[in-house]
């Protein structure tokens, strides 16, 4: 049987090639629904391995590796891909013992060809609107989904379309998408607003919608997960750890984590922690309460990726929660970018909005939810250059309301020998 469009709540079906978002019936969210029989069947964790270093596209990307679980139907030919994923799994063991666990490793999905983990969404998105034929595609973005869509359209040669909000907007991000094409705008409004304005301005003009409310970019997202756990040799972790927003990822992860499950490739389920910040935490404060209901928020924080009160994968997040008997925390602006620094000395760094991962596991260790002997997958979401401008605040102390515990201060010299050697004897290691 072909994949279809499956309602999360009343189960009404659509065909792929329907351009739709919600159901009709009642309103819910829509999942790609693939044929998990046949899966059961026909995939096993050798048909995955043996793709592993292939030089052959699709199989050559982190995404497509997965293929029969991503979007089975589609033809080769079609796939819009750069190609991402392939991204490291780091063993990192000071930062376990910060944290506090037995074994922490943390996926960087910063290492995807712009920057951030949207790319493994966005390919699996724009390869859908190529099969739809469309030939504009949209997103409202707090930054990185605008950049993934940028680069995504341009390379199909299809137009990119991309609201911003005007204010708080990482640098790195704003530069990608003007620099890849799309036609960028910035509005007066807060990502919320824009991704409302984004659906209604879409719907109108018949342009394809690219946020994570569209189901084939959180196929692409699953991979997230499917490739972590096949770099941990099928071994399923005790926990994974992600920053949570819109809670595309969130939403994805869950599905993953079931399908894997169902299809026999994993044994058990990991549960899943979902990490936001303070200033933006729906789904936390819905969590506390059992999870009620939504009650959108007006969002603040330093960390811009995640600056959102009115997540549009909410409901998929609680299936996500409940599937693996998952949990939701939160953490401050000091603390994100605290463990941020933390991730950056080790060499490998982060975007503000993935150090949630890091203080996240520290926070629920310190709890007792998560056990010292556990092991934990943490995500990183975006690369380090996503947002240099908080990267040199915070070295330099001039971050409002945050005190830096972490700085390693831009040093100032003459030219001379001796002004250099007084620096450099004078000069405590910081190496962490
Ligand atoms: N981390 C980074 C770096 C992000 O860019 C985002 C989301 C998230 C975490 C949260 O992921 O929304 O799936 O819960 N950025 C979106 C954007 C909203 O527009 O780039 P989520």
């Amino acid at each position: 049987m072909p994949s279809i469009l499956q309602c999360m709540d009343c189960s009404q079906q659509y065909p792929v090639d329907k351009i739709i978002y919600n159901c009709e019936i009642c309103g819910g969210l829509l999942d790609v629904q693939h044929d998990m029989d046949k899966l059961r069947h026909t995939i096993t964790r050798e048909t995955f391995d043996r793709r592993l270093g292939t030089l052959d596209a699709p199989y050559n990307s982190g995404v497509w590796r997965y293929k029969e679980l991503v979007n089975p139907d589609v033809p080769d030919g079609l796939i819009v891909s750069r190609p991402e994923g392939n991204t490291n799994l780091y063993a990192v063991p000071k930062l376990a013992e910060w944290a506090g666990v037995a074994k922490l490793y943390l996926k960087h999905e910063g290492e995807n060809p712009t920057g951030s983990f949207k790319d493994r969404g966005m390919t699996g998105g724009v390869t859908q609107a190529r099969v739809l034929g469309v030939d504009r595609v949209a997103c409202a973005s707090t930054g990185n989904t605008s950049a993934s869509l940028a680069a995504y359209a341009a390379w199909a040669g299809i137009e990119g379309i991309v609201f911003f909000q005007n204010k708080q907007i990482a640098f790195g991000k704003l530069a990608q998408a003007i620099a890849y094409g799309a036609t960028a705008i910035q509005i007066n409004a807060d990502f919320d607003r824009n991704l409302a304005l984004v659906r209604e301005v879409a719907g109108a003009l018949g342009i394809y919608v690219l946020n994570s409310i569209n189901p084939f970019r959180l196929e692409g997202q699953k991979t997230i997960i499917i490739e972590a756990i096949q770099q941990l040799r099928w071994q399923v972790p005790d926990w994974i750890v992600c920053p949570g927003g819109n809670l595309g990822n969130s939403s994805a992860f869950g599905k993953a984590l079931h399908e894997l499950y169902e299809i026999g490739l994993i044994d058990r389920l990991p549960r899943l922690a979902i990490i936001q910040a303070e200033g933006a935490s729906p789904l936390f404060n819905s969590f506390q309460r059992g999870f009620d209901r939504l009650e959108p928020i007006h969002a603040e924080t330093i960390a811009t990726a995640i600056k959102i009160g009115n997540p549009v994968s909410y409901p998929k997040a609680v299936r996500t929660i409940r599937w693996s008997d998952g949990v939701v925390e939160q953490v401050s602006d000091q603390e994100i970018m605290d463990a941020k620094a933390l991730i950056d000395r080790q060499g490998i760094g982060c975007e503000p909005a993935s150090a949630c991962s890091l203080i996240g596991v520290r926070k629920l260790v310190d709890k007792g939810v998560i056990k010292s002997s556990e092991t934990v997958v943490g995500i990183l979401t975006g690369h380090i250059l996503k947002d240099a401008d908080s990267v040199i605040q915070y070295h330099n102390g001039t971050l409002e309301n945050i005190h830096a515990q972490y700085p390693n201060h831009l040093h100032q010299s003459e030219a001379s020998i001796e002004a250099l050697s007084k620096i450099l004897e004078s000069r405590q290691p910081t190496h962490a």
